[in-house]
């Protein structure tokens, strides 16, 4: 059988899962629902993530540049571990290149984090209220029950932006790898901000693939400090079973956390913003061994809760 024919990844969005919707994301594992934002939503996400990248207070260090090239991440540790529970930015690997051509230009990233940011990460929806608002909603409720998590919690929340021309590739992986729970039940929510073209670098997966599972994690080193990965991909999937997936502005995207998918280097002149949740099914089936861990004071909390930042 040949990848899905372009009209069948499209569901637009009636307020639940249809039948129809549910069987295509059971055979594929992912589901593209059209119009499931208002514009109005993703332009006030937009402006939040400017806020936030243009507030001196949350300036990453030099060393905070994110990567998944060669599957490692190249980035301070201490910086990434805590993010998990801050709204904290990482850079663009080429923002260095992306500065007037010059090497060393510290003083231009600065005043221009809004080019040159990678992504925001990874307690935005608990923190921010407008990102707080945006994911903790009837209708991201709606979606986790309707594919079957009956105690959806949100355990991290990225920004994306796939900057113009130096928007680093992602290289392929599963959800599932990074946000571990026992048994697997993570459910990655990705919503366009900006259309996401094959210009821009969209997402692209090989529909099945989840199918195959997960035997690739990372995983926090015996002192807690710094990631590793235990085991080896079982699968490896040629570049022809990766089919491209296009989206439009407001449309949402559910990725099965064994979903294998990539996107690739943006080197137009647009960028591609798109916010990210990851669920899991009950809090009591995610991982103490996985890297992202919540400080006590910051703990995870169901959809049913209110959001840390909205509950006091
Ligand atoms: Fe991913």
């Amino acid at each position: 059988m040949g990848p899905p024919s372009a009209s069948v990844f499209r569901h637009q969005w009636e307020g639940h899962i249809t039948s129809e919707a549910r069987d295509f994301w059971l055979a594929n594992g992912f589901l593209v629902l059209k119009g499931f934002s208002e514009r109005a939503e993703t332009a006030k996400l937009r402006l939040a993530a400017d806020s936030i990248v243009r507030d001196p207070a949350t300036a990453p260090p030099v060393s905070a540049i994110f990567t998944t090239d060669d599957q490692t991440r190249r980035m301070d540790d201490a910086y990434f571990l805590q993010s998990s529970g801050r709204v904290a930015c990482f850079r663009e690997e080429k923002w260095k290149c992306a500065v007037d051509g010059k090497e060393e230009n510290e003083g231009s990233y600065v005043s221009d984090r809004a080019l040159h940011t990678n992504k925001i990460g990874h307690a935005l929806h608990d923190l921010n209220e407008t990102f707080a608002c945006f994911s903790y909603s009837e209708n991201v409720r709606a979606v986790a029950t309707g594919l079957g998590l009956s105690h959806p919690a949100i355990v991290q929340s990225m920004y994306i932006f796939k900057q113009p021309r130096i928007g680093g590739a992602v290289n392929a992986h599963r959800d599932a790898s990074f946000i571990l729970s026992e048994p697997e039940t993570c459910l990655g929510f990705w919503w366009a901000l900006q259309p996401s073209t094959l210009q821009n670098g969209c997402l692209w997966a090989v529909p099945g693939s989840h199918k195959d599972g997960i035997s690739r994690r990372m995983v926090l080193s015996e002192r807690r400090d710094a990631t590793l990965f235990r085991g080896e991909e079982a699968v490896s999937y040629s570049r022809d079973r990766f089919v491209p997936i296009e989206m439009d502005e407001g449309d949402l995207i559910l990725l099965h956390g064994a979903l294998m998918h990539m996107s690739l280097d943006n080197t137009s002149e647009n960028s591609r913003h798109a916010y990210s949740i990851h669920l899991v099914d009950g809090l009591e089936t995610y991982s103490p061994n996985g890297w992202l861990q919540r400080p006590a004071e910051l703990p995870f909390r169901k959809l049913d809760d209110p959001p840390f930042c909205l509950s006091k």
